[in-house]
């Protein structure tokens, strides 16, 4: 483009427009005009690789339990987990994170049951690990799905205590990495807990354990399908004096600094959709890999709408988690996964 040496006043370049013709030299419809110079220039490329497909398992035999809020998301069994698993290594995905559905008998205060060695989750692990060895598992740690308050923290005169809490996660975290998870997941918003449980794991020897930190997890309603999963709503109050004010950005990048600096080996935002600029704020923020969760009220959102014939599901999944990397987001948690890894394969 030839600038002009003295820039000509707005008013006078209207007027001039109105008597010259300018050439048009730009025009960038060029680039769009075939789907070959569109995947030429394509600027953001999802792939299996980037998912995390999130499972929710039960106890006993023989279950598959569809949740009622997330079509196409079941709650499994063992024995039907594991022949769900070879369908989503067939589909070339990598990596699962593990939720665990706990009979109310077993919830306390305390999530007592969320460090039992030989509980659901450990259990879990162990025979997915033995039956396939490559695929990741990540699996979660709070103590919402086994607190019969349905918090993700110890409850005390309705507060939630912060270091009787941590050390409550940090067996936990023990067990998951006794039974061979990959990476933990923090996902209750404790303070201190990612330097807690790496000091606990290095000490126990599992150095070589990952650390998938929620470090900027919002109090979002974006949640609600996710606790009709695993039966986990909160029994009173909400999750606000611990999970981030939706109305904060700054606080994001100090809870993210923080995860760092006690060990996260990847840092997590959640929910991903109304959360894209964190996202992208803390993609430049960080040289960690940055994870997104697509949340369980985000998926039920598009499969309603889906459902009613008012928008196109696949086209709408493919845009959303397109838009959720291209935010920043190297790794997307998402109850999509499936159906992403097979639109994904169809299309070429
Ligand atoms: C709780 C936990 C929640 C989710 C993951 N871990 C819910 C909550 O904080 O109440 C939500 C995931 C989703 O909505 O898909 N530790």
């Amino acid at each position: 483009m030839v600038l002009s040496p003295s820039p000509v006043p707005l008013a006078d370049m209207a007027d001039a427009a109105s008597d010259v013709e300018l050439p048009l030299v730009h025009r960038p419809r060029r680039l769009r005009r075939t789907e070959g110079l569109r995947r030429l220039v394509r600027e953001t490329r999802l792939t299996v690789d980037d998912l995390i497909y999130p499972l929710f398992v039960m106890e006993g035999t023989g279950q598959r339990q569809e949740v009622a809020s997330m079509p196409g998301c079941f709650r499994y069994s063992l024995d039907l987990l594991l022949e769900e698993l070879q369908e989503v290594v067939g589909l070339g995905l990598g990596a699962i994170a593990l939720f665990p559905l706990i009979p109310d008998a077993q919830k306390d205060n305390a999530g007592t049951e969320s460090y039992n060695p030989t509980g659901l989750i450990p259990q879990t692990v162990r025979a997915i690990k033995q039956a396939f060895p490559q695929l990741l598992v990540i699996t979660d740690v709070a103590l919402d799905p086994y607190s019969s308050m349905g918090h993700d923290g110890i409850v005390e005169d309705g507060e939630i205590l912060n270091d009787e809490t941590v050390a409550v996660l940090v067996k936990q975290a023990l067990a998951h990495a006794e039974a061979g998870a990959d990476m933990v997941a923090p996902s209750d918003m404790m303070d201190g807990r990612i330097g807690a449980i790496r000091q606990a794991l290095d000490a126990e020897g599992w150095i070589n354990v990952g650390i998938l930190a929620y470090s900027a997890k919002y109090a979002s309603a974006y949640y609600g399908p996710f606790r009709d999963a695993l039966e986990s709503a909160p029994k009173f109050g909400d999750k606000k004096t611990y999970q981030m004010d939706p109305a904060n950005a700054a606080e994001a990048l100090k809870e993210v600094d923080l995860d760092i600096a006690e060990g996260a080996d990847i840092v997590m935002v959640k929910p991903a959709l109304a959360y894209l600029d964190i996202i992208c704020r803390i993609r430049q923020h960080t040289n960690l890999p940055v994870a997104a969760y697509n949340v369980s009220g985000e998926y039920a959102m598009v499969k309603a709408a889906a459902a009613q014939g008012w928008i196109d599901e696949k086209t709408v999944m493919l845009e959303t988690l397109t838009s959720i990397k291209r935010a920043g987001a190297d790794v997307i948690l998402t109850y999509f996964a499936k159906d992403a890894a097979k639109a994904m394969s169809g299309e070429r």
